[in-house]
């Protein structure tokens, strides 16, 4: 017997909701074998956080730890102050972690509609930066609140932390069939992240001499993911850059109900974490209306992360199934979770 010791955290918002229903597909996933999942859920978010002050203690860090790998729903409140969860939580959680492999897919499936009239044929994977750039909270404010106030967010790029995130989106350029790799920056006016990045770029393709590189700054690359993303194929960029691209990625692959994400520790020191690229979604939360398939396609990469691929296939190809006869009909979150367990257990 294989036993998974998944730490859950469904979070805030639709974050409980599309949870459930991930792990419905992940236990149809190993029904039958001779896999166990055990699943220990965390109190976290805004309940915790208006019960207790707490977004994530120590203790909390610790047992999650613990576990092979994290299931996490969403994290943001309305009642809560914007960044306390999301700093205080969610990227504590990738930073403590050392998730700095943000990897994010922009698959456009069979069947889903994309707002560009000719899409082409788009099949990429965003790898996003998850432990420096603008999100390490280097900065703050003087005069806060005066007419001379003076914020600052500082963007820290160290050569570790570019050259290890720069190393695995070769490698991943090189598993895959076209083998290309671009680099998304601005170094035109970041010119000393910039060509940190670029030079770094340089530096590891001669490591891995078979994976083409391009190079394109930011806004343009926001034309191109409009006009022609079939050109894409592996997209590394820094933290900022990756979180933008990757929802405007979601928007010409079916819509954030659809894109999935992985926070993985590649060196594996510490357990890596599966979420949908979308948020909390206030906005309909609570009503069954969220998608769950992106937390789907989610739990489908954790299995790939744990070394099951066969049962990672299996949840894709029910996504891929049910996308491709999804047309126009709505269903509730449960609806389509139950939909999607039920192909995956044939
Ligand atoms: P959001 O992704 O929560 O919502 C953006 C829009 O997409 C909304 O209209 C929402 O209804 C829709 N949407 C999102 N997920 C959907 C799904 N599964 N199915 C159908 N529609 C879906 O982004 P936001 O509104 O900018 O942020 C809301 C809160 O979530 C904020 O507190 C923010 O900080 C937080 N957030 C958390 C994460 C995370 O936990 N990883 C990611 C993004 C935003
Ligand atoms: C995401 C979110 C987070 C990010 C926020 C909520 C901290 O937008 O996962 O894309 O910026 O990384
Ligand atoms: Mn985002």
């Amino acid at each position: 017997t294989r036993n998974i010791d998944l730490a859950v955290v469904a979070g805030d918002g639709i974050g409980t909701e599309v949870v459930e229903q991930g792990l419905a597909i992940l236990d149809a996933a190993v029904a039958g074998s001779d896999i166990k999942v055990s699943t220990t859920e965390f109190d976290l978010g805004a309940r915790r956080w208006h019960a207790t002050g707490e977004t994530l203690t120590e203790t909390d860090l610790q047992r999650i730890r613990e576990h092979d790998a994290i299931l996490l729903g969403a994290i943001g409140d309305p009642t809560v102050p914007s960044g306390v969860l999301e700093r205080g939580l969610l990227l504590k959680l990738r930073f403590a972690l050392d998730h700095y492999v943000n990897l994010r897919p922009g698959k456009l499936y069979e069947g889903v509609t994309s707002p560009l009239a000719q899409p082409g044929d788009v099949d990429f994977v965003v790898v996003r930066e998850g432990t420096e750039g603008p999100y390490v909270g280097n900065g703050g404010s003087v005069r806060t609140g005066t007419p001379h106030e003076i914020a600052t967010e500082v963007s820290v790029n160290t050569a570790f932390g570019v050259e290890r995130v720069v190393r695995d989106a070769f490698a991943r350029a090189q598993a895959r069939p076209r083998q290309h790799l671009t680099l998304v920056h601005k170094h035109n006016v970041l010119v000393h992240a910039g060509h940190l990045w670029r030079r770094t770029v340089e530096a590891v393709n001669a490591d891995f001499p078979d994976v083409t590189t391009d190079y394109l700054h930011v806004d343009a690359a926001t034309i191109f993911l409009t006009t022609n993303p079939s050109r894409f194929d592996v997209i590394v960029t820094d933290n900022l850059f990756g979180d933008i691209l990757t929802d405007q990625a979601a928007a010409i692959t079916g819509g954030i109900g659809l894109a999935a994400s992985a926070n993985i520790n590649p060196d594996r020191t510490a357990p890596s974490m599966f979420e949908p690229v979308h948020g909390s979604a206030p906005d309909i939360a609570g009503q069954g209306k969220a998608d769950p398939t992106a937390t789907v396609l989610s739990v489908s990469l954790l299995l790939e992360h744990l070394g099951l691929a066969d049962e990672a296939r299996r949840v894709e190809a029910a996504v891929a199934a049910d996308l491709a006869g999804r047309g126009d009909t709505v269903r509730t979150t449960a609806e389509v979770g139950r939909d999607l367990a039920a192909r995956v257990a044939g």
